[in-house]
């Protein structure tokens, strides 16, 4: 097995329990509100989890005045354990789309439902709780903060989430082992570190949090073959065995085969492939 597929729950601070509760099935689907912690939104039971997109448009204004409608009316569902590829041309859409997914940008048009949260009517705090506890990004030039360690980034976003260092530095530490990144590279600083490790280093950031909607924007864009893939399959192992979303952006057509399903974007409009 490759390291990469190794990762599927990234830890807690109750690590023991989280590891037979996704051992079993029933113990995952009765996941409660509750296990969000403090940053807690109603967003529903993991069970019942699911991303509702319908009739989203988006237009952009350039500088000459002259507006760009880049989606248009954009509709598409997801399950809870499902990994979604969107696919199409440069310029297409795609970056957007995620960006409104994860409530970077706001949709002119249309409706977005993740669990039960409702995107398109969220206040900016409750999206920034929504970003913060909720979705995890992984971009395609990774935004990692190279004057720190692996380790460092990784923790970041659990620190933020107020976890204890000391519990937030086990839980990096386990799950950049589990990406295959041991001890030295753990404590490189990030900027020392391969593409391809900074990417795993990238993941491992996304995914440390336990998101319920993982976005991804191109994960493997400059990496080889194997390592993109091995990236590419720890993400779609993630979504089924954490009932999480995954959607994955990507020109990559092996990458998008690993995925359950794969949705092209084209005049502003997602299709099944
Ligand atoms: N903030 C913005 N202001 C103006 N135009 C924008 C903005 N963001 C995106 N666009 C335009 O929207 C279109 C879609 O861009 P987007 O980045 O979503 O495409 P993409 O499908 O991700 O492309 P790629 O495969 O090259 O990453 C492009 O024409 C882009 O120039
Ligand atoms: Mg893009």
């Amino acid at each position: 097995m490759s390291p990469m597929s190794k990762v599927q729950s990234p830890g807690s601070e109750n690590e023991e329990a989280e590891v037979s509760e996704a051992e079993t099935l029933s113990a995952q689907t009765q996941r409660s509100a509750a296990d969000f912690g403090p940053w807690t939104l109603d967003i529903g039971q993991a069970s019942d989890f699911g991303l509702r997109v319908t009739d989203l448009r988006k237009s952009f204004q350039t500088p000459n005045g002259e507006r760009v409608e880049v989606l248009r009316g954009a509709s598409f569902s997801a399950n809870a354990g499902e990994a979604i590829a969107i696919m199409g041309a440069s310029g297409a859409g795609k970056s957007t789309l995620l960006q409104l997914l994860g409530g970077l940008e706001v949709a002119d048009h249309g409706s977005i439902v993740a669990g039960e949260f409702v995107i398109d009517h969220a206040s900016r705090a409750a999206l920034a709780k929504f970003r913060n506890r909720h979705v995890g990004f992984v971009f395609q030039f990774h935004h990692l903060l190279p004057d720190l360690t692996a380790a460092e980034n990784v923790m970041l976003p659990l620190l933020i989430a107020r976890t204890n260092a000391r519990a937030a530095k086990q839980r990096a530490a386990r799950i950049l082992a589990d990406v295959g990144l041991d001890q030295r590279a753990s404590t490189s600083l990030v900027g020392h570190l391969s593409g391809g490790e900074q990417q795993r280093v990238a993941v491992c950031r996304a995914l440390i949090t336990n998101p319920t909607l993982v976005l991804a924007d191109e994960p493997t864009g400059n990496l080889d073959v194997s390592t993109g893939g091995e990236i590419a399959q720890s993400l779609v192992s993630y979504a089924r065995s954490r009932r999480a979303v995954v959607v994955i952006a990507t020109h990559n057509q092996a990458l998008a085969e690993l995925c359950d399903r794969t949705l092209s974007l084209s005049n502003g409009r997602l299709q099944p492939t």
